[in-house]
């Protein structure tokens, strides 16, 4: 079979890049669907910026500041999506609300990651939140973009446990090392046309076996 022509990916960043980083790891290896075609930060300075220089990957500053309302400022990120033949868009800590505008002409190409189990604790602090709720399970989810803050069809999610003796600090470092596992694995099931928006939902046709058909906290016996 002919290999398929790598899907070209924009990521939109506004800080650290972690995510970012995972994304560019997996696109290391050839036989990855993706390739990274630019990092569009709204914040100059933003760390994961230097992280893409380094692997050479072409970044772009466009600060919100700059614009005078959310849609010009996003028809400028589209513009540069656009510039650099971008067919599909990750959301790798992009704090921004993004206009209607921008999120249907990218519906089914657009994809986010968000550090819970969604549809619980959208939004900022969510370990925080989930260690004040009491929850056993937290985790993280990767869905495509629809018009609400961290909504939309759910592609994939990874869990961790909670456990008693969790701080804020030690289940984010937990759930951040579950989210450079899954993000990578979201963007090829989209890229692969294994995952794809059908009727305001996530269709996925996977290939293989899940890890574990369930998880459970605590766990059974004792
Ligand atoms: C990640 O935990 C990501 O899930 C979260 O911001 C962090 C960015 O870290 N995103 C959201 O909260 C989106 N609602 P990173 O810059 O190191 O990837």
């Amino acid at each position: 079979m002919t290999p398929q022509p790598r899907k070209r990916v924009g990521v939109l960043i506004s800080g650290r890049g972690s995510n970012m980083a995972a994304l560019i790891a997996a696109t290391m290896d050839p036989a990855y669907p993706a390739e990274i075609v630019a990092v569009v930060s709204n914040v100059a300075g933003a760390k994961g910026l230097e992280t893409a220089e380094r692997h050479g990957i072409a970044t772009m500053v466009i600060p919100h500041r700059d614009y005078e309302s959310r849609a010009a400022h996003d028809d400028a990120v589209h513009a540069a999506l656009k510039g650099v033949g971008a067919e599909y868009v990750a959301l790798a800590g992009y704090m921004r609300l993004l206009s209607p505008h921008f999120v249907r002409k990218w519906q089914g190409r657009m994809i986010n990651i968000h550090p819970a189990l969604l549809p619980s604790f959208k939004g900022l602090d969510t370990h925080a939140r989930a260690l004040a709720a009491g929850v056993r399970i937290h985790g993280c989810t990767v869905h495509f973009v629809t018009e609400g803050m961290d909504e939309g069809p759910v592609i994939a999610q990874g869990a961790v446990r909670v456990l008693p003796e969790d701080t804020e600090e030690t289940l984010s470092a937990r759930v951040l090392k579950v989210e450079h596992r899954l993000y990578p694995m979201a963007l090829r099931l989209v890229c692969e046309g294994q995952a794809r928006m059908s009727d305001g939902r996530a269709v996925i046709d996977r290939k293989g076996a899940d890890d574990a058909e369930y998880l459970l906290s605590p766990p059974e016996g004792g």
